[in-house]
């Protein structure tokens, strides 16, 4: 007795869907994504997975699809819309502890087919376009895989505005002290301080004139899609001439808020 495959006979075993031959019997399921009777012509229908958050959650905007489902965040948020509470609001408003309060406002915008941020000053004062100026002057000379990089900036106007390669991965700040959808494992941690240290070793000693970074903290270090680390904010930093180092490196911000 040979053991026959009914799949390969599908005139007398109908099956509209998977069929699996199981040693004297065959199996007919639907495709992926697929309910109902297989063996039926038609028997197949679409799962709507909107209806089954269970199973298929989603904590952005669901839409379903024959088969499948596509989940994303709303506008203005990013991360992980398949995890509870994955979208995270993609508007950051930047903190400093110069003890002058909100330094702009980041927006995502579309500058040559490529996404930016845009960082655009609240108020303008004397302080905040020296910062800005000055972040154009370090950052204009700096070309690093760990230093953010400036496209380009607008000082003309009332409202000056840095445009940056958006990173749109969050601060490291959020990977660490707010409850994410995603832990980075240790080995992360260990590669991205690995590469802050890399970047300021850089801005040290290799940069054509010493450059001293003197805000980093977590909340100054993005991270990008692959968790690259990305130094960010040099609106503190200073050129300091070889012949001077160590007389204006004071670490801005406020001790206690300082990460260790
Ligand atoms: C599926 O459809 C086939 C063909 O119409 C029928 O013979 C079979 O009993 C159905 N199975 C179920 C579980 O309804």
């Amino acid at each position: 007795l040979a053991n026959i495959n009914e799949c390969d006979y599908p005139d007398i075993y109908p099956c509209y869907g998977h069929c699996r031959n199981t040693h004297g019997g065959y199996d007919c399921q639907c495709p992926l994504g697929f309910k109902g009777n297989a063996s039926k012509p038609n028997g197949c229908e679409d799962i709507d997975e909107r209806e089954h958050p269970e199973e298929y959650p989603c904590s952005g905007i669901c839409t379903n699809i024959p088969g499948t489902f596509h989940c994303q965040c709303p506008d203005g948020t990013y991360r992980d819309p398949l995890m509870k509470q994955g979208c995270i609001s993609a508007t950051t408003t930047k903190k400093t502890f110069t003890g002058g309060g909100g330094h702009g406002v980041v927006y995502k915008g579309i500058l040559d087919l490529q996404v930016v941020a845009i960082n655009k000053s609240k108020i303008v004062v004397q302080r905040e376009i020296d910062d800005f100026i000055n972040e154009v002057a370090i950052l204009s000379q700096i070309n690093h895989r760990n230093v953010v990089k400036l496209i380009g900036c607008c000082l003309e106007t009332e409202v000056l505005s840095l445009v940056y390669e958006l990173i749109s991965n969050g601060t490291l700040d959020h990977h660490l002290h707010f409850e994410g959808p995603m832990l980075l494992s240790w080995d992360d941690r260990t590669r991205i301080a690995h590469e802050v240290a890399r970047a300021l070793s850089y801005l040290h000693s290799s940069a054509s004139m010493p450059i001293y970074h003197r805000d980093i903290k977590s909340s100054n270090i993005l991270i990008d899609d692959n968790l690259t680390t990305k130094v960010s904010d040099f609106g503190a930093s200073r050129y300091i001439p070889i012949d001077k180092t160590g007389l204006t490196t004071a670490v801005q911000g406020t001790i206690g808020y300082l990460d260790r």
